[in-house]
């Protein structure tokens, strides 16, 4: 089968992309990780690309061609999927309008409920019964594009933001790989 070329943006521990690179590396899954791309030098998500042999780059956010260097080397690579896997910088409009419809993102919670940061603390506070994520398409608003599909779970009675976070992020290592192959793209 032929995979579409992607690279997955990751600022931290990096368990989506190592959930990605398993998924990807079954026959049938449509995508191939060509690159990933991290804004934090020592992300300890940069081991799973080292680990599988995946092309990384650490990107410098103060070096204002950033955006352009990332542009570059998505070019290089005919990069047709941007995986955005907790990175936690926005992207400029200008990098969304270039790759329009090819950028995803993964959010710990049932959008469009939560949006931003802190979610876990929020749902508890507000006693919410429902968690779970979201994956949709980047557009220039947070956490605001077209939701591609969300996975729910029951917030059990003794909930805890920990056992929350690692529910969540269960669920998030299915969405996230069924979410793909549910787009049409293509090189
Ligand atoms: C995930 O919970 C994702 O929803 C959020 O950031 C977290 C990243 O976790 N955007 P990891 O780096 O993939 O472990």
């Amino acid at each position: 089968m032929v995979k579409v070329n992607s690279c997955v943006f990751i600022s931290g521990a990096g368990t989506n992309l190592k959930a990605l690179i398993g998924s990807s590396r079954n026959y049938n899954f449509p995508i191939q990780i060509k690159l990933v791309i991290s804004n934090k030098k020592n992300a300890p998500g940069l081991a799973f690309a080292k680990k599988y042999s995946i092309p990384f780059m650490i990107i410098n956010v103060k070096d204002s061609l950033f955006e352009v260097k990332i542009l570059n080397e998505i070019r290089k690579k005919n990069i047709n999927l941007i995986c955005l896997a907790g990175y936690m910088k926005v992207l400029s409009k200008t990098f969304i309008k270039n790759f329009k419809g090819k950028i995803i993102n993964i959010h710990p919670s049932l959008l469009p409920k939560y949006k931003g940061t802190n979610t876990f603390e929020r749902m508890l506070e507000n006693n919410e019964s429902l968690a779970g994520c979201t994956v949709h398409y980047v557009n220039e608003k947070l956490d605001s594009g077209k939701i591609i599909l969300r996975k729910s779970f029951q917030i059990s009675k003794n909930e805890t933001l920990k056992s929350l976070k690692i529910k969540t992020q269960k669920t998030e290592y299915k969405a996230f790989s069924e979410a793909i192959t549910k787009l049409h793209i293509k090189n």
